[in-house]
Formats: C-alpha cells, sequence, structure tokens
C-alpha cells in the first residue's frame, strides 16, 4: 500500500469504539484493501485511561485530553463515539475547525444540533459522516443518499430502536416483565447510556429525523411532531391486538400527504402478516417509498455492538477513498428546501386501537359509542370478553372490565375530543389506552 496511513482520533472506547477497533485489529480485515490505505490509531480519549479494556489499543494512545486528540494537526479523521451532546458537540466542532473529517454514531447530537455541525462542516469543506447514527448496521444512510437520488421519497415506515423492539419481542414472545427485559438489553448493548431515551420513543425519533432530513429534505425537531415510547405500554393490549389479528411495534413514520408531511413515532398495530410485523428482537426495519423505484424494505441489526460498528467503518472507508468528501457537500443536509410544512398532530387521519376499563353495568357500552359516535368516529370492532356474574351487592361494587374498541379511519383530533368527553362519564375508569393503527 503506497498511500499514508489514516491516522484517526476515537472518542470514547464504549461498546460501539471497541467493535470498531476489534473490526481494524482483525486478523485478515479486508477494510485496509478495500479502503487502499491503512488505519493508524493515535489517540483514543476515555474518561479513564485506567480502567480495563476489551481491545487493545496501540501502548500510549490513551488520553482524557480529547481535545489535544481532536486538534493534533497528525490526524486525519475524528471518530466521534462518546455519545451526549455536549462534550460530543464542542469535540466535533473542534475537529471540524482544525479541518478533520468526522465520523459520528451520535443520532442525539446531530438531531439537536445539525445545524451548527452540517454548517460548519461545508465552510471548513470537511464531511461528516453518519451511516451508525441510523438504523445500526442496515446502510440505510448509503441508500437513501447515493442509491435512491433518482426518486422524490414519499413515505418512510420504520422500527428505529433496537432496544424497545427486543422489548416488545420478548414481552409478547415469552411474557417476560418489561425492567428485566430492559435490564438484558442493557447487557447486551443495545440500549443507550440513558435507556429512557430508548423506551419513551425519544431515540427512534432522533433517528426518524435525520433520515427525515436526507430522503424528504425537510428540517424537523422534537417538538414539532407526536411521539410515545413503550415504556407505558402493557401486555394485556398486546396481547388485544394479537386477537385482532395486530402486533405492537414502535413505528416511526414519515409521510407526504399533499404539501404536509405527516410525522410521528409511536407503539402502533400493524396487521401481522406485514414484514415490519413480523421484524422481532433488536433488528431494525425501514420501509421507503420512492416514486421510482417504488417500495424498498431494508431490515438488520438496528443495535449492538458489531453491527454499529460495520457501519462505522464503511464510513471510514468512505473516506479513505474520498467517496465521503465528494457526496457530503451534495446531500444538503440541515437546509430545508422540502416545500413540506409538519402537519398538526389533530390532522392526523387513520384507524385507532382503544381501551377502556369500564364498570360492567346496563347502557356502558352505549354511552361510550354515544361519544365516539358524536364524534364522527366509526366503530370497525369490540372485545368486551364475558366477566364473571357478580352479585354488586355482595361484592361492595360493580365489577370493573376491559372494553376495547377499533374504530374505523377518523382524525387525531376527534379521538381526542371524544376521550376528552369519556373521562367525564364515571362508568369510565384510567386507564385509557390509545394506539395508532397502520394499515
Ligand atoms: N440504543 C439504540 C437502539 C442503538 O436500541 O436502537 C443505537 O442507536
Amino acid at each position: 500500500m503506497s498511500e499514508p496511513a489514516i491516522r484517526l482520533a476515537i472518542l470514547g472506547l464504549g461498546t460501539v469504539a471497541s467493535g470498531v477497533v476489534r473490526i481494524l485489529n482483525g486478523p485478515n480485515s479486508p477494510v485496509s484493501c478495500r479502503a487502499g490505505r491503512s488505519f493508524e490509531i493515535r489517540h483514543v480519549a476515555v474518561r479513564d485511561t485506567s480502567r480495563p479494556r476489551e481491545v487493545e489499543v496501540p501502548v500510549n494512545s490513551l488520553t482524557t485530553d480529547w481535545l489535544a486528540a481532536v486538534s493534533d494537526p497528525e490526524v486525519d479523521v475524528v471518530l466521534e463515539l462518546m455519545g451526549g451532546t455536549t462534550i460530543a458537540r464542542e469535540a466535533v466542532l473542534a475537529a471540524i475547525a482544525t479541518g478533520k473529517h468526522v465520523i459520528t454514531a451520535n443520532k442525539a447530537l446531530l438531531a439537536e444540533h445539525g445545524n451548527e455541525v452540517f454548517a460548519a462542516a461545508r465552510k471548513a469543506e470537511v464531511c461528516v459522516a453518519y451511516e451508525a447514527a441510523v438504523a445500526g448496521g442496515i446502510p440505510i444512510i448509503a441508500a437513501v443518499g447515493r442509491s435512491m437520488t433518482g426518486n422524490r421519497i414519499v413515505s418512510i415506515e420504520a422500527i428505529l430502536n433496537g432496544t424497545s423492539n427486543f422489548i416488545l419481542s420478548e414481552m409478547l414472545g415469552k411474557h417476560r416483565q418489561y425492567e428485566d427485559v430492559l435490564a438484558e438489553a442493557q447487557a447486551l448493548g443495545y440500549a443507550e447510556a440513558d435507556p429512557a431515551m430508548d423506551v419513551d420513543g425519544t431515540d427512534a425519533a432522533q433517528k426518524l429525523i435525520l433520515l427525515t432530513q436526507l430522503a424528504l429534505g425537510k428540517k424537523v425537531e422534537l417538538k414539532d411532531f407526536p411521539r410515545q415510547g413503550i415504556d407505558t405500554l402493557e401486555l394485556a393490549d398486546m396481547l388485544y391486538a394479537e386477537e385482532l389479528g395486530y402486533r405492537v411495534k414502535l413505528l416511526a413514520v414519515a409521510r407526504v400527504v399533499g404539501q404536509q408531511l405527516e410525522m410521528h413515532v409511536e407503539p402502533t398495530l400493524l396487521r401481522r402478516e406485514r414484514a415490519i410485523a413480523q421484524t422481532d428482537g433488536a433488528l431494525n426495519i425501514v420501509e421507503l417509498e420512492g416514486d421510482a423505484v417504488g417500495h424498498l424494505v431494508m431490515a438488520g441489526a438496528g443495535a449492538g455492538q458489531m453491527p454499529t460498528a460495520s457501519a462505522v467503518v464503511s464510513d471510514l472507508v468512505d473516506v479513505a477513498i474520498g467517496r465521503a468528501q465528494q457526496t457530503f457537500p451534495q446531500l444538503n443536509l440541515w437546509q430545508d428546501d422540502s416545500g413540506l410544512t409538519v402537519m398538526s398532530a389533530d390532522q392526523i387521519q387513520r384507524r385507532y386501537f382503544l381501551r377502556f376499563n369500564v364498570e360492567d353495568r346496563p347502557r356502558v357500552i352505549a354511552e361510550v359509542a354515544d361519544i365516539l359516535g358524536r364524534n364522527q368516529i366509526s366503530l370497525a370492532s369490540i372485545i368486551q370478553h364475558e366477566a364473571p356474574e357478580v352479585d354488586a351487592s355482595e361484592n361492595g361494587g360493580v365489577p370493573i372490565v376491559p372494553l376495547v374498541i377499533m374504530t374505523h379511519r377518523t382524525t387525531e383530533g376527534s379521538i381526542r375530543a371524544a376521550e376528552a368527553s369519556l373521562a367525564q362519564l364515571s362508568t369510565v375508569r384510567a386507564p385509557h389506552v390509545r394506539m395508532a393503527v397502520a394499515d
């Protein structure tokens, strides 16, 4: 190899960074051959240099001085794999300011500070590559940014959080407790350092923001669209969904409807026969629709050490051969030139799954149906399982039973208005569960 080695500063040596080192150090690794250059790890910036590490890095490369690492004029590329949005932001901006290309897996950083980061990179004529930030090992950024450029993309439906998908699959398949499965997802390296972002829908929403920016040219912020996680979901509702022929998934959607962009991340019922409903464990899946190519589906490991490292290394090869430097300026990242406006939550139209806990007494279903009807909501099916015959006078109260309703297509605004009225009924008790249905 006649070309000089590419010199790296790696920020962080956690799960993903260790996977990257493992690939680069691997015997017979094809990476250098594909890049036409070898890679030299100059610096690895960590919080504590004395901690035992799962991979070997060059002697004296470990440092706590991330600023010196990114500013070293002998470094060509900075791999930001520390996560977070404070030091990571400063480090990425410092790397760009000193002329380094940056590779990052940090969707929180790009979703929050993409504006600043991409503008700085364009100005400094360096590139920021982020394949690992969306859908783990699935090469979705390359597919959208490079291979679908002949299309106007009109729809994205995706499972983008491996931790949530793993939890849902284990809860449904093995009836395991939420907390146990979450602890296992952390042990397996799927979850973020703070897993709250995984289970409350934030991580998936950040990835959807990045994908929407790239695919639809629309800059959207977290506050602009509805987001709900799986942290409040009950197994009972997943089982009712199964009974109705559906599976519950944390679904991320961005869809062009006229001049508007419908966007949301929520637990959603999907027909069981759909590929997206059958995507289990820590897998992710992205279904795209382009006006020329039609439907396109990509699935694979969405979380975990080696799949995410695979995406980081693909960016590294792209930078080494100069491809990323050519495509980055053309991607128009974080410029808003789509002409789309984000649809308000109330206007979103779809079917809904509703569950109420109701008193098992005369007229209750009639009252619920009446309120839904007065809000122009038509019922598609109702489940109320037979409750035991109880004598209220002997038991000191009326039994409470779950009432599950599938609606026909309606708006989120109508559902919210109906829910406000239903909350006034003394016969309808909390919790009220509402989930979207994707047809
Ligand atoms: N914590 C993420 C997930 C993986 O569970 O999907 C990294 O994006």
